[in-house]
């Protein structure tokens, strides 16, 4: 059957001319398909793919279905390196009257992050894809923004919910392609993900309840 879909990736810098890595790799990844790029901004390509969609790869799923899973995740990667490195600045660099009870919660929050961070990257590889590496990338494409000289417990845990909201949607429009997908494991991961984060949505609201 042949399929014609639309692909979208910032995975590099349009500038950098990097155009023809982006569509080796695609042939790599699908077998034969026919590319065309419909549209470019300064940092994204759009690229009309026509594929054949029956091909499926080492787990059995589709080839075509995977490439955007795959994409997705290395973008919830992007966010979860830079959530990971703004958590730990402020374990690193709280002080006040809850300065012991905050530098531990946060000590716990980027170590969970970290396990995360390695459960994503090998779901990318065991999808056939490779998972980005660098933080030049993960810069680019982040949403979370990088934090910095935050000392204060409210601000700290404002902007760890700020982030989680940006995570937790993330997650779910990955929940939802993967189900579309028929991929349980990268299903059944941003699930548990979903579960804990929400919990701890409600655990850091309270903290900064007066209420
Ligand atoms: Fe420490």
């Amino acid at each position: 059957m042949i399929q014609i879909i639309m692909y979208r990736t910032c995975r590099f810098n349009a500038i950098a001319g990097s155009k023809l890595d982006i569509m080796n790799d695609l042939r790599r990844l699908l077998g034969p398909v026919f590319l065309m790029i419909t549209f470019v901004d300064i940092k994204c390509f759009y690229i009309k793919v026509i594929a054949m969609t029956d091909t499926t790869n080492a787990i059995g799923l589709k080839t075509i279905d995977t490439t955007d899973l795959a994409n997705r995740l290395n973008d919830l990667l992007a966010n979860y390196q830079i959530f990971y490195m703004n958590v730990r600045g402020f374990h690193w660099n709280i002080r006040g009257e809850k300065f012991f009870e905050l530098h531990a919660k946060f000590e716990e929050l980027y170590t969970d992050a970290l396990v995360k961070v390695d459960e994503i990257a090998e779901r990318i590889l065991t999808l056939g894809h490779t998972p980005a590496h660098s933080f030049t990338n993960y810069i680019k494409v982040s949403a979370i923004q990088e934090t910095t000289q935050v000392s204060e417990g409210h601000k700290a845990v404002e902007t760890i919910l700020s982030n989680f909201r940006t995570l937790l949607i993330k997650e779910r429009e990955l929940s939802k392609l993967a189900n579309e997908s028929d991929d349980e494991g990268t299903s059944a991961l941003m699930s548990d993900y979903i579960r804990e984060q929400e919990k701890l949505v409600w655990m850091f609201s309270s903290f900064l309840s007066t209420k």
